[in-house]
């Protein structure tokens, strides 16, 4: 039986099945338009999606507002979502630091998304990054070399990857991030080519 997001995001709140939420203010589990046809998925909440209880309302979600509008995709209609949904991190000072997930957490974590994908039932999956990417489409995908393309998938008609909107706040330069900065809304532009498919 195909559960509603209401009831995947009660149980999903409670979630022990790897020891990242005994770490974590909340689960930070997906939204958006429950009925949309185009899902992004993260690799997992920052500090202050966290804190929120939300996904991509941090820094990196502002720059992928920026590039969603420049690609003409309104975010109003998109169900976001991440590959883990609790955050991982480490001190460093006074800050939360993010740490990237092993692979047994994604594992661990991949029912959840599985089920969002079911619930859901997008046309179009969008991976931000490499830990969406493998998650989703393939634990050897490299996000350097294949992003941008459509591939092949049993959870929807269209998916593909693109760059995580985090690693453009790490670039150092100007110019780096801009070049970056186009070629993530070049392939989010994708998603409007996939929807008159
Ligand atoms: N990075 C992610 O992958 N997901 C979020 O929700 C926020 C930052």
């Amino acid at each position: 039986m195909v559960k509603s997001l209401k009831q995947l995001r009660e149980e999903a709140r409670a979630c022990q099945d790897c020891p990242l939420w005994a770490n974590a203010t909340q689960t930070v589990f997906g939204a958006g338009d429950p009925h949309a046809r185009v899902m992004l998925v993260g690799e997992q909440p920052g500090d202050e999606e966290d804190k929120k209880g939300l996904p991509f309302v941090g820094p990196a979600g502002r720059l992928l507002d920026r590039a969603l509008e420049a690609a003409g995709v309104d975010r109003e209609h998109l169900y976001v979502t991440n590959a883990v949904k609790h955050f991982k991190w480490q001190l460093r000072g006074k800050r939360r630091l993010h740490k990237t997930p092993a692979q047994r957490e994604i594992d661990a974590c991949h029912q959840w998304l599985e089920a969002e994908v079911a619930t859901v039932k997008p046309h179009v999956i969008v991976c931000l990054g490499s830990t969406a990417a493998k998650a989703v489409i393939s634990k050897d995908f490299k996000v350097s070399i294949q992003r941008g393309q459509f591939v092949e998938s049993a959870l929807a008609p269209y998916v593909f990857a693109t760059l995580h909107p985090s690693a453009l706040l790490r670039l150092q330069e100007d110019e780096e991030r801009e070049v970056a900065f186009k070629q993530l809304v070049k392939d989010l532009s994708l998603i409007k080519k996939a929807l008159s498919g």
